[in-house]
Parts: structure tokens; C-alpha cells; sequence
């Protein structure tokens, strides 16, 4: 593989300046060492401010100022914020509530994917920009729409939402005509449970508002549906830009958002892009405990971007960017303190350490007005340079000088499918227990022991290079990963939960895992108290859940009371709970160290991550740490050559 080049960026908003201070403002990214500028996603209202009175010539002259300052551009298509307009015209094209109240109007993301008067709006939209940009040679790059699903959007429980659901039920069943096959989902189902058997796909309901909980097929059902509609709206937009632009197209995902299937958007895409706060994120979506919380409100969690910029580095196939990099204190978190000097600059690093090919910092300059007057920018309000300009400018002068990134595949993988975070959400079987969580407690104790990790999707049928993989949690797992998994010649895990449920929540008989070649098979299964784990008899505990586990596989590891908690034929074994972080770090170190590989024993502030040919060290720590041979200063990076 070639190697990678590393940049900077920024987001921007002409429309939110005066035309006097653009050209200035060009020149001054350019002269911090930027070189990409995002604009345009939210300019739908100064675009067409009118239905069908299309207003490009500001945006023409702010694409020329930009480019002809050296700037290369990634131009957003604006369908996040639908304008007053839009509204008036389809009232209906509003998102409902999981409890049946429509969204408003005056912030933003206010749309149903279903509705189809708001598409064909979208569509218009994306077409003229399209159209009017596709060859403009200062246009590099295109974003669609703004984070899918941010202030929890994809789900919907409008009419239009129903409808389409309804639609989509009867391509899965499908029976004569277009009808569907009633009866094939009343048995899919297990309709008979309850009496909620349909006699026609028009009586389904949307999965809220029930008496106690829904079937759980219905809800996974519709968890799916709805994430198929982001799917098919990208697509759309996709193919609209397609049609006049061969320049590469992304799309700026989020942190913890998992209610829709970023594989399969990003498969209709040429590069991943995610936008990173990791302040904004500590509080309530990392899920560290308080004292790690309190430790880091100044770093942010010492794992969390990390993971993002695995994950999306896959669902990028490889490449993928910070499009927004917190520059300072954000709006928006529970609390919002201001990062400590020098995170700026290590949280860029550590994007380019993971493989990014640009980091773009949100925004250039604070804006004074509505929502986001309390966010920083790398300009204050007034202009006057803000803290982090200054570590921008350092990265920029160290990227000059750096060597190009040569990828190099992890040791350990891990998989990860948003498909199994549906299952998870839809039946956690004890409060609190979550998919994602369970995931990224597997990732932080690999990086505790200081390896570095590719995150896969469910599909991938080769794991050759690796020594380990993990597999946990996967609800629904086909039988093409069991048979790559048992054909590999890597340690691998799975459970708790791998194959549990059939496609439609069904538990499938024969039991779980159901793997030829690892005869175990889960017997029951109980969700714990957080206040009652299962220890370990080798240390560590099962917390959340565990499996009663049987079968002639051998026994590797027993709870307290003599069970089975880990079992292993051949290269696979099965974990029957959820890890603590002890039990996962000893577990997961002793099949490390079996398969040759070098593991360390890093603090919880220091993380390393390797490439092709280098290792870089992060110190998130405001105390330095020795390693080895290596010393790390507080909040520190470190590169050497492998
Ligand atoms: C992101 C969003 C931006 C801006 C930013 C503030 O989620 O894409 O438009 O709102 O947050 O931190």
C-alpha cells in the first residue's frame, strides 16, 4: 500500500461574515498551514431562499476566494437544515417522538427520511449544487447532509415512517404481487405470542406506544427499516453528485451513534469522516466512571477517539478524516471545560497516528449569535487568534517535516456490526448493557496492553495477518464469519452472546453459539446486578451478564463456583460474560502472549498506536510516565521509528 499524506482544515461559514473579511480570513488559513476549508452544509435558507429562487452567486464568489487562495474545498450539500419553507410546504415532513410528539422547527435535523415530499426537496437541492460545482476546480471533496442521526434522528414514528415500514415488511416477506406474505411474518415473528397475529401488512403499527414492551422482532425490524432509510437517502444524494462530479464524497459521521448501519453508508461512499469533541463526549457517551471522568475533563477519554478512528478507518475502507477536531471549549456537553494546552495538537496526532489522511477543525471562528456562541473556534469573535491557532500551526509545521504514513495492519482485530448494536438495543437483558459498551470495554483493554487494533465488520472473510481477533456480542452471526473465524489461523473469541438470535430475534435451535468445530453450547443465560459480579477463579470478574455454558470443549477458565467461563477447541474460544476490565486484560494478554506477541502493562492515560514504521506514544497524563525505555512527558507525543 502507498503511503499517506497528512493535512489540516477547517470549517467555515461565509454566510455568517461579512464578504469584507473573507479574503483576509483565506489568507490566514492558509498562512496556519490549512489546507482544506468545509463549508456550504448549512447554507440551505441563503441557497434558496425561496422555492426555486436559487441564489449561487455568494457561494460561487466564496468558492473562488477560498481556492484562489490555495485552499482546496469540501463543499456540504445543505439538507440538515431545510428551510422555513420547506416546512410550510410538506407540514408533515417533520420526525415524531417515541412518544408521538413531532419535532419542531429552529434548530435543526428536522426531517423524516421516510417523507418523500422532503426527499424530492433534497434532492432538488443536491442536484443544482451539484450540477453547478461539479467541475469547479477549487470543489475537491463533497459531504452529504450533516451527522445522520445526531439529536437522535433516524428513528421516526411519523405517517410517512409507518408507511414506508410498512413497504419494507412486504419486500421482507414477500408474497404474491406486491403484497407480501402476512402469514410468513406472523411466524417469523412468533405473532401467536400474545395474539398480535396481522391479517395485512396495512395493520402494522410502529413499535411505540405499547402497553409494555413490543415484540422484539417488530422493534429490531424497525430499527433496521430505519436505518436503511439513512441508507437509501445518502445513496440519493450519492448518485445525484455522481452524475456531475468525480471528486471523492463523505460524510461526517459521530461519536456513539449506532442506530444506523455506518457499513453500509459508507459503502456508497470514497472516504469515512467523523467529527471528534472529545470533551463534549466524556460525560455521556464514553460511559467511564466518574474518577476517570474527573481525570481526564481536560484530555478526554484516553481510548475513545481512538476506537472512532478504528472504526471508521474501516468503514472508510481505509480512508477517512477527522472533518471536525474540537478546538477548545464546546456549547453543547453537560460540562464544558476547555481542553488543557497541548490536547489540541496530541488529538491531531493521534488521528494521524490511526491512519487519517486530513484533520479540519470546527470552526475557524467563534460565532457570536444563536446556539453555538459558546463553542470555540481557532479565531476568537473578534478575529484575534484563539488558543489552539497556535497548535494547528505547530501540527502543520510538523507535519511538513514528518515522513508520509506508511499503514500497517494491527496484530488484534476486533469486529464490530451495527447490526448486533440493534439486537443489544432492542433486548439488553439488564439495565445498562449495551453493545457499544461491551465492544469498547474489549478495545480499552487491548490498548491497556499497549496493542494496536483494526476494527472489522461482520463480512470479512480473511483474517490472515492476524494473531487475534474478537468477535463479542454478535447477536446474529452468519455462517460465512463462523466458518472465516474457524478457518483462521488466529486466537479467537467469541460470546458473550455471539449467534444468539436468528434474523428475526429468534433463538436458534440448536442453542448458541451453534459453531462446528467449538462444541459448546450455551445453556441459559442471567444479567447481574452491578452490585453482584461472578469473580473469576483466575481474578477479575464476569459483570452485566453471563452464560451457562456446556459441551466437550475444554474448560480454560471457572467462575467462583467451579463453572465454566472460558472454553477453547482448536484456535476458538468462548467467553461466557462480560469482562471487567481486570479479567479482560489477563484473558486477552495471556492469548497475546501464546501467539508471540509483545504486550505491556500501560497506565490508563498512556496509549500507543503503531503504523507501518512507526510507533507513536500519547501521554494523556499530566504527570510523565517511563515505559520501557521510553520517557513520556504530560501530555505528550512521541514518535519513533519501528
Ligand atoms: C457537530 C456538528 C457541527 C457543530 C458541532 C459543534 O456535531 O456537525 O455542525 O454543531 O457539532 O460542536
Amino acid at each position: 500500500m502507498s503511503t499517506l499524506k497528512r493535512s489540516l482544515g477547517t470549517c467555515y461559514y461565509p454566510e455568517h461574515w461579512p464578504r469584507e473579511i473573507w479574503e483576509d480570513d483565506a489568507a490566514r488559513m492558509v498562512a496556519a498551514g490549512l489546507t482544506w476549508v468545509r463549508i456550504g452544509e448549512f447554507a440551505w435558507s441563503r441557497l434558496e431562499p425561496r422555492a426555486g429562487d436559487y441564489q449561487f452567486e455568494w457561494l460561487d464568489d466564496a468558492i473562488a476566494v477560498l481556492g484562489n487562495a490555495g485552499l482546496k474545498v469540501v463543499l456540504g450539500t445543505p439538507t440538515a437544515t431545510p428551510p422555513r419553507w420547506v416546512l410550510d410546504k410538506h407540514p408533515d415532513m417533520l420526525a415524531v417522538d417515541a412518544q408521538g410528539n413531532q419535532r419542531g422547527f429552529g434548530s435543526r435535523r428536522h426531517y423524516c427520511f421516510s417523507h418523500s415530499g422532503f426527499r424530492d426537496e433534497a434532492a432538488q437541492i443536491v442536484g443544482k449544487l451539484a450540477k453547478r460545482y461539479g467541475n469547479n476546480p477549487h470543489v475537491a471533496a463533497w459531504q452529504t447532509d450533516n451527522e445522520y442521526s445526531c439529536h437522535d434522528t433516524t428513528l421516526s414514528y411519523s405517517d410517512a415512517s409507518r408507511e414506508a415500514f410498512q413497504g419494507w415488511l412486504r419486500a421482507r416477506y414477500p408474497g404474491q404481487g406486491n403484497n407480501g406474505d402476512i402469514d410468513a411474518l406472523n411466524t417469523a415473528w412468533g405473532n401467536v405470542f400474545w395474539a398480535m397475529d396481522y391479517d395485512d401488512f396495512g395493520q402494522i403499527g410502529l413499535p411505540n406506544l405499547t402497553v409494555t414492551e413490543p415484540n422484539p422482532a417488530h422493534a429490531l425490524a424497525f430499527r433496521q427499516f430505519s436505518s436503511d432509510q439513512v441508507v437509501a437517502f445518502n445513496r440519493m444524494q450519492v448518485d445525484i453528485i455522481r452524475d456531475h462530479s468525480d471528486m471523492p464524497i463523505t460524510h461526517n459521521y459521530m461519536g456513539r451513534t449506532t442506530d444506523f448501519d455506518h457499513f453500509a453508508v459508507g459503502a456508497d461512499l470514497d472516504f469515512a469522516s467523523w467529527d471528534s469533541y472529545p470533551l463534549g463526549f466524556l460525560e455521556d457517551r464514553v460511559g467511564a466512571s466518574p474518577e476517570q471522568q474527573k481525570k481526564y475533563a481536560r484530555q478526554g477519554d484516553p481510548d475513545f477517539q481512538a476506537f472512532h478512528h478504528d472504526l471508521y478507518r474501516a468503514v472508510g475502507h481505509g480512508r477517512w478524516w477527522v472533518i471536525e477536531q474540537q478546538p477548545g471549549p464546546v456549547n453543547w456537553a453537560p460540562y464544558n471545560p476547555a481542553p488543557l494546552p497541548g490536547m489540541v495538537r496530541l488529538w491531531t496526532w493521534e488521528a494521524f497516528a490511526h491512519g487519517a489522511e486530513a484533520v479540519c477543525y470546527f470552526r475557524w471562528r467563534q460565532a457570536p449569535f444563536a446556539q453555538e456562541q459558546l463553542h470555540a473556534g481557532l479565531l476568537r469573535p473578534d478575529s484575534a487568534d484563539a488558543p489552539a491557532l497556535a497548535e494547528a500551526r505547530q501540527v502543520a509545521d510538523e507535519i511538513a517535516d514528518a515522513p508520509d504514513v506508511a499503514p500497517g495492519q494491527a496484530p488484534v482485530a476486533l469486529i464490530f456490526d451495527y447490526r448486533a448494536d440493534f439486537a443489544w438495543t432492542v433486548q439488553p437483558h439488564g439495565e445498562g448493557l449495551s453493545y457499544f459498551g461491551l465492544t469498547f470495554d474489549f478495545y480499552r483493554a487491548l490498548r491497556s496492553l499497549g496493542l494496536s487494533v483494526d476494527i472489522l465488520p461482520a463480512e470479512t472473510t480473511d483474517f490472515s495477518g492476524y494473531k487475534l481477533v474478537l468477535a463479542p456480542g454478535l447477536m446474529e452471526m452468519s455462517s460465512g464469519l463462523k466458518n472465516a473465524l474457524a478457518a483462521s489461523d488466529a486466537a479467537c473469541v467469541l460470546g458473550p452472546r455471539s449467534g444468539a438470535r436468528g434474523p428475526d430475534m429468534l433463538i436458534p435451535v440448536p442453542l448458541p453459539p451453534a459453531i462446528s468445530g467449538l462444541d459448546v453450547t450455551v445453556s441459559f443465560v442471567e444479567s447481574l446486578r452491578p452490585d453482584s459480579p461472578i469473580s473469576l477463579q483466575n481474578g477479575g470478574n464476569f459483570i452485566g451478564y453471563r452464560e451457562h455454558i456446556e459441551g466437550n470443549a475444554e474448560v480454560i477458565e471457572q467462575d467462583e463456583n467451579g463453572a465454566p467461563a472460558l472454553m477453547r477447541e482448536g484456535n476458538l474460544h468462548y467467553l461466557a460474560g462480560w469482562p471487567d476490565h481486570a479479567a479482560a486484560r489477563r484473558i486477552f494478554g495471556a492469548l497475546c502472549t501464546q501467539a508471540g506477541l509483545k504486550i505491556h502493562d500501560l497506565p490508563s492515560g498512556v496509549r500507543c498506536r503503531d503504523t507501518g514504521s512507526e510507533r507513536f506514544w500519547f501521554n494523556y497524563d499530566t504527570t510523565s510516565h517511563k515505559i520501557g525505555g521510553v520517557t513520556l512527558p504530560p501530555i505528550s507525543v512521541l514518535r519513533e521509528t519501528l
